[in-house]
């Protein structure tokens, strides 16, 4: 029986993507809504929605994830993915990952098929083997423009990877839905940030860092410098400000945190336990779109709050 009206919201990074850059974007975080939506609609989980949509990001080049994402201090791709369940807390996440297309979807291998929650680096990928992922070529993740910008920044001395928000992607991908029977899931994929150091994890596959899902309060995935998101627990800082306020106050706030106190940059989406979306960033731009009450899908890339 439908007890609720799903919901769906995904985002695409937040950081000041250059204008040309605005389309991609904006059709990249489209499709996904567009693709996954109507699946929640005929009875699809949240945690399959956010599985599903993060996979359509993670396999778009436009997006710092799977396909696309940047390269690290010696010119190779680390992955860090995590997946929550708000109905019981649980959840799976994978760090330094190499050469998979889905990183998300061993996080929810890592949730679904082992007694622990966070598999990182060579036991990962050995358990991806065994869970029957396809190991590509480095190549089949590497996109010409981030080969580019490591060439650029490589011996650059003054590249510094928190401060660029002004010129550097920081397009983690994430996703937060509702199902129809109101149970609500998170999942954050990214490869990090530009130049970081080999082994280096970001917030995105630690729980209430990069992700956080309860049923008792909402569900929400972060974006921006991983650094400064970990510091405050952005996402389970979040959660809990649903608690005494409305679903984007709660988003402002974990933000004006993360600047106040941590000098972070950086965006939330999520969903309240009322099924109410929250979303703000603090970045120039953050890509992300939803199903708003009429049923019609809004990609957002520079809202007017
Ligand atoms: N927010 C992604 C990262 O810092 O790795």
């Amino acid at each position: 029986m439908k007890m609720t009206e799903p919901k769906l919201i995904v985002h695409g990074g937040a950081w000041n993507i250059p204008d040309k850059y605005d389309k991609a974007h904006l059709n990249g975080v489209q499709a996904a809504i567009e693709a996954i939506y109507p699946k929640l609609q005929s009875g699809m989980t949240a945690l399959d929605a956010v599985e599903g949509a993060v996979n359509m990001l993670e396999e778009d080049p436009t997006f710092d994830s799977g396909r696309g994402a940047f390269l690290n201090e010696i010119g190779e791709i680390e992955l860090d993915a995590m997946i929550m369940d708000g109905q019981n807390l649980d959840f799976g996440a994978v760090a330094a990952v190499q050469n998979l297309l889905n990183p998300v979807s061993l996080a929810r291998k890592v949730m679904e098929n082992t007694e622990h929650t966070m598999l990182v680096g060579k036991g990962a990928m050995i358990f991806a083997k065994k869970m029957g992922f396809k190991e590509l070529s480095p190549e089949a993740l590497l996109t010409d423009r981030e080969l580019k910008f490591f060439h650029k920044i490589k011996n650059d001395p003054s590249f510094r990877s928190e401060l660029p928000f002004e010129f550097n992607p920081m397009d983690t991908v994430g996703a937060v839905a509702m199902d129809e029977k109101g149970n609500i899931a998170a999942a954050t994929s990214t490869g990090g940030t530009a130049r970081k150091l080999q082994g280096r994890v970001g917030d995105s596959p630690i729980v209430g860092g990069g992700a956080y899902a309860d049923n008792q309060t909402g569900a929400v995935s972060a974006t921006g410098w991983g650094e400064s998101i970990m510091k405050v627990v952005l996402s389970k800082t979040v959660c809990d400000l649903f608690k005494t306020n409305n679903s984007l106050k709660a988003a402002q706030t974990g933000i004006t945190i993360l600047k106040n106190r941590v000098n972070g940059m950086g965006g939330v989406i999520g969903i309240n336990n009322r099924g109410d979306y929250a979303f703000a960033y603090n970045t120039p731009k953050m890509a992300f779109a939803f199903v708003n009450e009429q049923a019609a899908i809004e990609a957002h890339i520079k809202y007017q709050f």
